[in-house]
């Protein structure tokens, strides 16, 4: 996984850190009502949400990506580069947080969601997050580039037909030269009412879906899902 790989690298110049701390703590505390005793964090990246829990929870987190997991192993956390369908244990709880559903293209949510049903205890919860339209269209788009002494990023986004492309060039110096790296990420946006229907299909029940403001002061960008598995 290439792609995630080289935004597991410059997730860190990102600045991004309070923005995510908030939509961290949004889940924490969504998690603390339920009370699980086990829970697996889907797209955990370098692990932060898991650090942020309280470590009686019996906790497993995954990532595509190995340097992500990589990071969160050097912080102690149980956390592994396996798909989420090979996993067979079962847990009372599961996220996906910060843009992993909308890392899945339409045709591979039922999959997913199957595979998430498949890794939950009866009334389990599975808790996400997706980009709203306003969210891929207002905030996502646009350019940034970021110089560092030895390092340079340029990132492009451009949302059209429903996919959101992030063009990442990743320049790093190696002794007197710079390394290049490249990739694109796509996202792809999700209506609420297609989101619902493959839930539903499966046996998840949406609980609630609670409006959240990430990025922007002026409108929602995001939704945060809790689904119970019946
Ligand atoms: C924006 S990062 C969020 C990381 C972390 N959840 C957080 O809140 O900081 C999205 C993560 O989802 C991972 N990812 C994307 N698709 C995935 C999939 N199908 N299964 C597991 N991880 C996936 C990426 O590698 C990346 O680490």
């Amino acid at each position: 996984m290439q792609e995630l790989n080289l935004y597991s690298k410059i997730e860190k110049f990102l600045d991004f850190a309070d923005e995510i701390e908030a939509l961290h703590q949004t889940f924490k505390e969504i998690v603390e009502e339920l009370n699980p005793t086990s829970l697996i964090d889907i797209g955990c990246g370098q692990g932060d949400f898991l650090l942020s829990l309280d470590n009686k929870i019996d906790t497993l987190g995954i990532d595509l990506s190995d340097e992500a997991i990589a990071l969160a192993k050097a912080k102690q956390l149980n956390a592994q580069n396996i798909d989420l369908c090979k996993v067979d244990k079962k847990f009372q709880c599961a996220t996906a947080i910060f843009d992993v559903i909308n890392y899945i293209p339409e045709d591979k949510i039922g999959e997913f969601f199957k595979c998430c049903y498949d890794v939950l205890e009866k009334d389990g919860y599975f808790i996400f997050d997706i980009n709203t339209l306003y969210g891929f269209e207002d905030v996502a788009q646009g350019s940034l580039n970021i110089d560092l002494d030895d390092k340079y990023i340029s990132i492009d986004a451009y949302f059209e037909d429903n996919i959101l492309e992030t063009k990442i060039v990743f320049f790093e110096q190696k002794d007197t030269l710079y390394k290049k790296q490249s990739g694109i990420i796509r996202q792809y946006y999700h209506t609420k009412k297609f989101l619902q229907h493959q839930l539903e299909i499966l046996g998840f029940e949406i609980e609630s879906a609670i409006k959240f403001k990430l990025h922007s002061e002026d409108d929602y960008d995001k939704q945060i899902f809790i689904t119970k598995r019946l």
